[in-house]
């Protein structure tokens, strides 16, 4: 099963998404596909091909969205008898899903004998699909033909994937599930604050080894980190993730390199430094020491029980040694404190000389989806409330942004008021 991160209830509020479903058996994952949508705060109004309805009813999407399903073009629900029109123009993005092969034949050549395909044409909106389909049927030449149609006119294909079909076949062109369906469209959707920037994130904990089975490393989950890496990625910087041992499920175009010790975590992010990244955001918990003496071989108990003496050597400062770097990327620092948070944070900012550290306000959210940060300038410092890791890190992202040198106007004006640190 795969572990599924909680949403924020809020990161596609406001948005309208048009959800149309062609003839295909994956159309009965639509319908969790509408409820994900909706838990990220979207409104979602159906719209089914005639084929859809043989796999699934218009009651499960009605009842689900609570919206009327549309299915003809000549729906007398809508007003000025123009439902391709009406229902194009509401939403923020029309999404096929499934797109079966007929569908989408359909729409690389412009047919229009449907509401659902009249509404693409008709469309001023961005267009995904989410190709859903026998293995066969999607190497077909004319499939293929297609689909890069559909991509030179703009389309956005969402998958799709490989492995078990309903047919009992294998192989390409099983839809994608609904969760990373909803994540592409999430980050189709989100502001592109952070557009042509390279990031390397850290995050997760490290492992420092005592033998082959024994070890020390510390309580961080990942998750901050990887719901940075996410909404980074979501916003269109190129993401490279160095992560330590974690259990956390790798975003939406982000690129993840897995790293054990807090040694192989400095090789890798100084080899992502080359050339150098416009941010670093270090929100691994590193080791502060490794063992020297750590054994090739199991230690075993001695018959006198004599305890293992372990010597230990300090680790690389990960984070400060990019601060220092020449031409240094953009730095940004996380602290995690068990007493006087704001002094030994603003301490800590100084030591490292980054730009901006971010502590963990309250004693261990190590693995807990809600966090409060403190953030911490040269201007002085602000708390956020308390919130989900998903939303706080959209809130981080839109700090870093108007930080960094950008193009254009608009993104700089929107931050938040700080108070002057005393120390
Ligand atoms: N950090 C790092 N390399 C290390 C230790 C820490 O890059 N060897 C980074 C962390 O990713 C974090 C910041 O430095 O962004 C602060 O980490 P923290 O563990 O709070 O502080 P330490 O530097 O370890 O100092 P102390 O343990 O004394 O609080």
């Amino acid at each position: 099963m795969k572990l599924i991160p909680s949403p924020s209830r809020t990161e596609l509020r406001g948005k309208s998404i048009l959800l149309g479903v062609t003839g295909g058996v994956a159309a009965y994952k639509s319908a969790n596909l509408l409820r994900e949508l909706q838990s990220r705060g979207a409104k979602v109004q159906v719209v089914m091909t005639e084929a859809a309805q043989h796999f699934i009813g218009t009651a499960t999407f009605q009842a689900l969205s609570g919206e009327p399903v549309y299915t003809d073009a000549w729906d007398q629900r809508v007003s000025n008898a123009m439902a391709h029109i009406e229902l194009s123009r509401q939403a923020d993005i029309v999404l096929i899903v499934p797109a079966s092969a007929d569908f989408m034949a359909k729409l690389a050549n412009g047919l229009a004998d449907d509401l659902l395909s009249t509404l693409c044409i008709a469309s001023n909106k961005p267009l995904a699909i989410a190709p859903s389909m026998n293995r066969e049927m999607w190497a077909h030449p004319a499939t293929q033909r297609n689909l890069k149609t559909l991509i030179s006119d703009g389309a956005a294909i969402i998958g799709p994937d490989t492995g078990d079909q309903a047919c009992g076949e294998t192989g390409l062109g099983r839809m994608l599930e609904p969760y990373d369906i909803c994540e592409a469209v999430t980050a189709m959707l989100t502001p592109k604050l952070m557009a042509g920037k390279r990031v390397v994130v850290t995050a997760g904990p490290t492992y420092e080894a005592i033998d082959p089975v024994r070890g020390i490393t510390n309580r961080s989950s990942g998750k901050m980190g990887f719901e940075l890496a996410r909404a980074l990625a979501n916003a269109g910087a190129k993401v490279e993730l160095i992560a330590g041992p974690t259990f956390q499920l790798t975003p939406h175009d982000v690129k993840r390199t897995d790293v054990t010790s807090a040694l192989q975590m400095h090789a890798a992010v100084m080899r992502n430094c080359e050339p150098r990244p416009d941010v670093f955001v270090s929100v691994a918990a590193v080791a502060d020491w490794r063992v020297v003496n750590a054994s090739d071989r199991k230690l075993k108990k001695t018959a006198k029980r004599k305890v293992p003496e372990l010597e230990f050597a300090e680790n690389p400062d990960i984070l400060s040694e990019v601060a220092a770097l020449p031409d240094a990327p953009y730095c940004v620092g996380f602290a995690a404190e068990s007493q006087d948070l704001l002094d030994n944070a603003t301490a800590k900012r100084a030591r490292k000389n980054v730009p901006l550290l971010v502590a963990n306000i309250g004693p261990a959210t190590f693995g807990l989806d809600d966090n409060q940060l403190l953030l911490i300038d040269e201007n002085g410092h602000r708390s956020t409330a308390v919130r989900s890791k998903r939303s706080l890190a959209t809130e981080l992202v839109k700090e870093i942004a108007r930080r960094l040198p950008m193009p254009g106007p608009g993104l700089h004006d929107d931050g938040f008021a700080f108070q002057k640190s005393d120390s």
